[in-house]
């Protein structure tokens, strides 16, 4: 056999022998301790990968009590609910600031406007009939009380293509300037393009405080979609 080939079949019978050669007790308990550390390593990225992932399946009423039926509470300014109480049937425009919460960016200051209505006790008692959309149709259904109290609060966002209505005292119904949908002061559709009835939103009472959760439902369409929480 040639010098160099000799010294080549010497090389891969020394390799072989390395890899079957199980090493002196330091360099087994070397290895073990990198296999063990390896796997550690891995299930902690593991963890820290799948709690974020796990935790934006889970409602985000489970995983905070505070929360809302997916969003946050805000408060309505007691003003505006002092003025809703004393006029019942009348809606009232209230303003209100939150922070948005978005499962990606990271919290922002928001304002919006709702539309409050403290029902008299006949529209309290005739609100169902006058709202079947709310109702009747599980696609169309809303995941919380509509009437809370005998308050509603309507989201501020035309069902139709998102503009925003206005209350019409003089003609009782609310009433959209982009392409004239009306709606009842129960928020039932009376007359225009709009698929469905005025969205009302979750609303509770806390501590002597009002809240609302901002909620904001896909346009254009008879079902009620959830696009985005506060
Ligand atoms: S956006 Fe309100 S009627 Fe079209």
């Amino acid at each position: 056999m040639a010098p160099s080939a000799q010294r080549k079949g010497n090389v891969a019978e020394h390799e072989a022998q390395a890899y079957k050669d199980p090493g002196t007790p330091e360099e087994q308990s070397r290895r073990q301790f990198l296999a063990n550390a390896t796997l550690a390593v891995g299930g902690v990225i593991g963890l820290v990968l799948t709690v974020p992932l796990v935790s934006s399946l889970i409602p985000e009423s489970l995983l905070s009590p505070e929360k809302s039926a997916g969003g946050v509470w805000a408060d309505l300014p007691k003003s505006d609910i002092a003025t809703l109480t004393s006029k019942p049937g009348e809606p009232v425009k209230i303003n209100f600031n939150f922070k948005y919460a978005d499962g990606y960016l990271p919290p922002a200051d928001d304002t919006q406007f709702v539309w409050g209505v403290k029902l008299t006790p006949e529209q309290d008692q005739t609100f169902r009939a006058k709202r079947p959309d709310l109702f009747n149709v599980p696609s169309m259904e809303i995941k919380y009380p509509a009437v809370t109290m005998s308050f509603v609060m309507f989201s501020s966002i035309c069902p139709h293509l998102g503009c925003r209505y206005q209350w019409v005292g003089e003609q009782k119904r609310f009433i959209c300037p982009c392409h004239g949908s009306q709606f009842g002061v129960e928020g039932a559709k009376l007359a225009g393009p709009a698929p469905r009835g005025l969205d009302p939103l979750p609303f509770r009472e806390k501590d002597g405080q009002a809240q609302v959760t901002w909620i904001q439902y896909k346009s254009g369409q008879a079902d009620r979609l959830i696009v985005a929480y506060s």
